[in-house]
């Protein structure tokens, strides 16, 4: 362990300090992030509009503002990798590219809160970023008084060219010294996901404690293949990850990537509806300035996002997975239950099924199921009526669950 990781934790330990008191994160965040669909895009000479630039994170602010997404409750508008020059100043503070951010990050974030949105950036633990700029290793403290400085909400901290074994420490250090700057940062990291694809055990209770949001698989990529492989992922870690989700720390499937060039409108209905099963964060990233209007209909659908936000905080369960159908269940406050129905199956023909109320895990003899995108269409299941469902390939159903006393 490098020493001025002793000296951090020696510190912690003095002051009785073990774990992330910041108050952020009672439900998923929900913004926009650059990286999925701009990734590090910095040719804007041939591509002015689509480079990692202010004048893309205005763009997007603006529309977050104007078109319906603040008001959703999309908050973050934040910039991932690429956004740094390749040297640090003379003092040794992290300095933007000139060329893409020539008013510098305090301006960008000044409008970006002049729109009534949370500005957020991204930087590493290791000495350079996966993109190659200068990383946070040993310049947590000034990172994080310089992001403070700037008005940031939010940082997403990478975990590229560093030593595995100095994460626990390592993103406790910069949780502390976010916290000592006294401005209210939301922490995000990426730590689990570094360790669990070497094979290596996670402390996810000391993840919880020094993180608000936690990533813990590959990085979402424009396709229906990468979106499943981390919804069967999750499927198969459900009971760990359900442990550790709730107020103030969430685990992290990756952006939605919903009105992009990969996913058909059910595999998108799949996207927001699992996202919303697994109180996972909801971080677009997509062309808010080119939409389609069913992406937009269903990004801003308030019944998806009041599960996705839902106070209890509960993450969702697998309950089973038979013939390519997944069905997964969410407890809900106010004693509901979302269930969801997933047909992986690329057959063509939509599946007709049916369902006990054992299948699903419900005790009670009879409840409503509300048709959850819509909450307009009722199915009352028994003891001895079986829910009845067709659900279509690439396709979920998702129903909220509520006891009736007839
Ligand atoms: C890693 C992360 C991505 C993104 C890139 C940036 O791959 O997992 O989410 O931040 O780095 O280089």
């Amino acid at each position: 362990m490098t020493c001025w990781i002793l000296v951090v934790v020696a510190i912690l330990a003095v002051r009785g300090l073990h774990g992330l008191d910041n108050g952020l994160g009672l439900t998923p965040p929900m913004g926009w992030l650059t990286w999925e669909r701009f990734r590090c895009n910095m040719d804007c000479d041939r591509d002015p509009d689509n480079c990692i630039s202010e004048h893309l994170i205005k763009a997007m602010a603006d529309i977050m503002a104007a078109n319906g997404y603040r008001d959703a409750g999309y908050e973050y508008v934040i910039i991932d990798d690429c956004w740094l020059g390749p040297e640090r100043d003379t003092n040794g503070r992290l300095v933007p590219d000139p060329n893409r951010f020539p008013s510098g990050i305090k301006n960008l974030s000044d409008y970006v809160h002049s729109k009534n949105l949370k500005f957020g950036i991204y930087q590493d633990f290791g000495t350079k970023t996966c993109g190659g700029f200068p990383g946070s290793e040993f310049y947590m403290q000034t990172d994080a008084e310089t992001f403070a400085d700037w008005g940031v909400d939010y940082l997403k901290f990478d975990g590229c060219n560093s030593n595995l074994y100095d994460f626990p420490s390592g993103y406790e250090a910069m949780g502390f010294f976010l916290n000592k700057t006294g401005r209210s940062i939301f922490y995000s990291c990426e730590w689990p996901f570094y360790k669990i694809v070497s094979g290596l055990q996670v402390d996810f209770a000391k993840v919880r404690k020094t993180c608000n949001l936690w990533r813990n698989y590959y990085d979402v990529q424009d396709s229906w293949s990468s979106v499943l492989d981390i919804v069967n992922f999750w499927g198969s870690n459900s009971k760990i990850f359900t442990k550790y989700a709730g107020p103030g720390g969430w685990n992290d499937p990756d952006m939605i990537i919903l009105g992009n060039f990969g996913l058909s409108y059910e595999e998108e209905r799949v996207q927001m509806a699992m996202w919303a099963i697994l109180a996972a964060p909801l971080i677009m990233s997509n062309d808010l300035r080119h939409i389609r209007s069913s992406s937009k209909a269903l990004l801003l659908n308030r019944n998806l996002i009041a599960i996705n936000q839902d106070k209890l905080g509960i993450q969702g369960i697998l309950l089973q997975k038979q013939n390519g159908i997944q069905i997964w269940s969410r407890d809900l406050s106010f004693n509901r239950t979302a269930v969801a129905f997933l047909n992986e199956n690329s057959d063509g023909m939509p599946r007709f099924l049916s369902f006990s109320l054992v299948d699903l895990k419900l005790t009670s003899s009879t409840y409503n199921f509300t048709e959850a995108f819509d909450m307009k269409t009722n199915i009352l299941v028994t003891r001895q009526r079986p829910l009845k469902i067709k659900v279509n390939p690439h396709g979920i159903n998702l129903y909220i669950a509520k006891e009736m006393h007839l």
